[in-house]
């Protein structure tokens, strides 16, 4: 098919596009034009209920004025500045009011923060600062980071060696790492309703890797609290504070990625304060800007800052830091971002509305090739079995099938992932319920 012949088409032979099937896509391309609350318009002026917040980061929904308006205003009083031996204002503001909701409260003590451009960057960032932190109280041999199977922390270099997706690694070298088990097990838990009962032991494969490699080479151990990108894999009851533990037990720092969590994803500002364990590390992007401007942050425990500010003062303490950290149109986005989860209570949302959500989508079991739904806040999935010899494209047939009942879901494999903005109503949950399951039917 031209595409180019259609008039709202645009050419696509030059974006390369990311984690996308190009040629695929470009056969049959999926155009979204605007956006305005919960829903996309696309090219064609269809409406589309946006059942994944974007990527996981549209937390207050399409089009909020208020972030416009502040990033229009930044960029015409600063449009970039340095922070590399320089600052402004508005990077230093918005570092206190995120410190100000830290995960953990002021007593989890998460109150330094390192700017970002990305959750990939977020990871690296955090991994680096981990080592640099062991070898800062003279425990320089601790260099391996542990990570677990099913992880998804970004594409870095970092990222992608404690992560756990096969994909995303086998073409590339890593750094040192080691992996404990996933948690998902569907033999035990399918059809768990919030986290699951059984697998609190698997947090034990941290004893092991420690028996294997030895503590004194292990810097860090980094999980998603609740994995999204594998598919919404749930922590067991208990898991995080068995592995808060372990990781206590072997001076070995425990790293969150709330890229997804982070920011009222599980009805709590983040899933530290939904599970109550406080990691030393906790990675964030996506939601920090609502999704307007790329941006990430590491929230970092005052120990762990105090300990690398050592030396001659005029040196610098961590040789590390991006173009845009701190960009100040990003902190601009943010604060309003903020301000807006905060006076919509949007950040506890999720809890309000976390029964409805469950009940919905758990209505869904029995449909063709359910083989478990699972939920937490307001991000849920639904697995499918797969095709005979063809993984993936019967959830590649429901999400399109989905798309053209007005609904956008995410795939991962024969996973359907699903994570609305935060200010979706109960009439909308209801929406995706039934669209899914039509689509279900249809494709079946
Ligand atoms: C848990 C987690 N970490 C890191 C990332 C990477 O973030 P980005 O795509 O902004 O680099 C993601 C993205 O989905 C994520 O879900």
């Amino acid at each position: 098919m031209d595409q180019s012949s259609k008039s709202n088409m645009p050419n696509l032979s030059n974006f390369w596009m990311p984690f996308t099937a190009n040629r695929q896509f470009k056969t049959s391309p999926r155009l979204l034009a605007s956006a305005e609350g919960m829903y996309y318009t696309d090219i064609d002026g269809k409406k589309i209920l946006d059942g994944t917040a974007g990527l996981w980061c549209v937390n207050a929904g399409h089009g909020r004025r208020r972030i416009t308006e502040a990033v229009e205003r930044q960029l015409s009083t600063l449009d970039f500045a340095p922070t590399f031996q320089m600052g402004h204002p508005i990077a230093f503001e918005f570092a206190e009011k995120l410190a100000a909701v830290a995960p953990g409260g002021p007593e989890g003590g998460l109150d330094r923060i390192f700017f970002t451009g990305s959750g990939s960057e977020s990871v690296d960032t955090a991994l680096k600062i981990a080592i640099a932190y062991q070898r800062a109280i003279g425990q320089g041999t601790r260099s391996r980071i542990i990570g677990r199977e099913k992880g998804y922390h970004g594409v870095g270099f970092g990222g992608i060696s404690v992560g756990g997706l096969v994909n995303n690694r086998r073409v590339f070298p890593q750094i040192p790492a080691a992996h404990m088990r996933h948690t998902l097990d569907l033999d035990r838990n399918a059809f768990s309703q919030g986290l699951p009962e059984h697998g609190v032991e698997l947090a034990e494969d941290l004893e092991r890797l420690v028996a294997l490699h030895g503590a004194e080479t292990i810097a860090a151990v980094i999980v998603e609290p609740m994995s999204g990108s594998a598919g919404v894999i749930l922590p067991p009851q208990g898991y995080l504070q068995r592995l808060r533990t372990i990781a206590d037990k072997h001076g070995i720092l425990l790293i969150y990625d709330e890229v997804i969590t982070g920011f009222g994803r599980l009805g709590k500002p983040f899933a530290t304060d939904y599970f109550g364990v406080v990691p030393d590390l906790v990675t964030t992007a996506k939601g920090i800007t609502n999704g307007a401007i790329p941006m990430g942050a590491v929230f970092a425990k005052r120990a762990v800052y105090d300990a690398l500010m050592q030396g001659p003062e005029n040196q610098i303490e961590l040789f590390h830091g991006y173009t845009y950290s701190g960009h100040p149109v990003a902190c601009a986005a943010g604060i309003a971002t903020l301000e807006i989860y905060q006076e919509e209570n949007l950040l506890t949302r999720a809890a309000d509305l976390e029964k409805t959500w469950q009940d919905a989508l758990h209505a869904l079991k029995g449909l063709p090739h359910v083989l478990d739904i699972r939920n937490l806040g307001l991000v849920g999935a639904i697995e499918l079995s797969p095709r005979e010899g063809a993984p993936g494209t019967r959830g590649y047939d429901v999400f399109v099938e989905c798309l053209k009942k007005g609904l956008l879901v995410r795939v991962t494999g024969d996973i359907i992932a699903l994570s609305p903005p935060l200010i979706i109503e109960e009439h909308q949950i209801a929406d995706i319920a039934s669209i899914i399951g039509d689509a279900l039917k249809t494709t079946a």
